[in-house]
């Protein structure tokens, strides 16, 4: 997407990869909306590190991070033999795939560009294969995420109030968003509505990063306390709401999305408001067969105690001098679960690339979704 940064715009991209020094390239989000950094990293433990401490975060960008992080492991290698080159893979593989649990796009990213690297006979040719595969599993986002607005941008219309959860916008993908492709394929239809951005403690994205994004691209939007949607609801202030997600089972329907989500769900069933999933394609797990199975990451407990933010009113002046204040009292300690599960029955309809399904389709429909069967 365009940004305008220190009133100069241009487009970036959330993750891309830097083949001659073989670094993966991210926005550094945890300084976002104060300061927007590219960093690059070196190693694929760097890129691993990068996903578990959330300098790139959200389904689809760690998805296609651990892809260019597979290609930048594959290229670091220096040995001559395919065997070890194979047995070097796999330890990337698994650095990658451990950096965070929940989003299934990382392990899909891996899966595809091993598989596709496979086709190679030698080291250097597997190498040159990885980079392509990792590029076009960037590219399929993309595709996927404009798709997602083709298809969603008829569910809303001028006047509507939208409510959002968590970040699913392009800086959670490589670029355009899940959740935000139809409310910004909507805009450039030339329809006018109103974004309600939940704050999405404890990490705030909804405020920090999706409040960033919607600012960035001129639409009308207002960050509410996480607490706030029911009495919203209750008011007939909220129309539609569209999320994303983490890891869809392609079996049952189920949604795991940022902690949260399950509430919303519960509330808009509740009020009768219509309640969208958005994702592509690497976002569906077609293995697991319950909700319950989901691996739902437990984060550190000063994400809950405190929270990050620079000083009020300092501006440009002191941007990048991001502190940690502590907010809970200081001898009492946190629970923090970063995901929750929806269940299929409160989910009105999954938008997909290939078009708005209802949960219970996503298997009827299998074949065209990508299942390998
Ligand atoms: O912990 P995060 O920020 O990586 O969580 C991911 C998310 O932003 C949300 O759960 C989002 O709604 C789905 S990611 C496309």
């Amino acid at each position: 997407m365009n940004v305008t940064v220190h009133g100069r715009t241009r487009h970036f991209r959330t993750v891309t990869f830097d083949a001659g020094r073989n670094a993966v390239r991210l926005i550094e989000q945890r300084l976002l909306p104060h300061e927007f950094r590219i960093v690059a990293t070196r190693d694929f433990r760097q890129t691993a590190r990068a996903i578990t401490d959330m300098v790139v975060r959200g389904a689809g960008a760690i998805g296609a991070t651990a892809a260019y992080g597979l290609a930048q492991g594959a290229h670091a290698f220096r040995g001559r033999r395919l065997a070890d080159f194979q047995r070097h893979m796999g330890v990337v593989s698994r650095a990658l795939k451990a950096a965070r649990p929940t989003a299934v796009d990382p392990a899909n990213a891996i899966h595809y560009v091993s598989q596709f690297m496979r086709r190679g006979r030698t080291i250097a040719e597997r190498q040159a294969l990885a980079l392509a595969a990792a590029e076009e599993f960037a590219s399929a986002d993309v595709r996927h995420c404009e798709a997602i607005g083709r298809h969603g941008a008829r569910l809303i219309r001028s006047g509507m109030n939208v409510l959002t959860h968590c970040n699913a916008g392009w800086l959670a993908f490589v670029d355009i968003g899940s959740a935000t492709a139809p409310l910004y394929a909507a805009q450039a239809q030339g329809r006018k509505f109103h974004v309600y951005c939940d704050e999405t403690r404890p990490r705030s994205q909804g405020a920090t990063l999706t409040a960033w994004e919607l600012a960035q691209q001129g639409i009308s939007h207002q960050v509410i306390a996480d607490n706030a949607a029911g009495h919203l609801m209750q008011r007939g202030k909220i129309d539609l709401v569209i999320v994303g997600s983490d890891r869809t089972l392609g079996r049952t329907g189920e949604v795991a999305n940022k902690i949260g989500t399950y509430t919303k769900a519960v509330l808009a069933g509740r009020h009768g408001i219509p309640f969208y999933v958005a994702i592509p394609l690497s976002t569906i797990d077609w293995e697991l067969k319950s909700g319950r199975d989901i691996p739902i990451e437990e984060r550190h407990e000063e994400e809950v105690l405190g929270a990050w933010g620079v000083p009020a009113g300092a501006g440009r002046a002191r941007a990048g001098r991001r502190a940690y204040v502590r907010v809970a009292n200081p001898t009492s300690g946190a629970l923090n679960p970063g995901f929750d599960v929806t269940p299929a029955e409160l989910i009105t309809g999954i938008i997909t690339p290939v078009g708005i399904l209802k949960p219970s389709e996503l298997w009827a429909r299998r074949r065209e979704l990508g299942w390998a069967g």
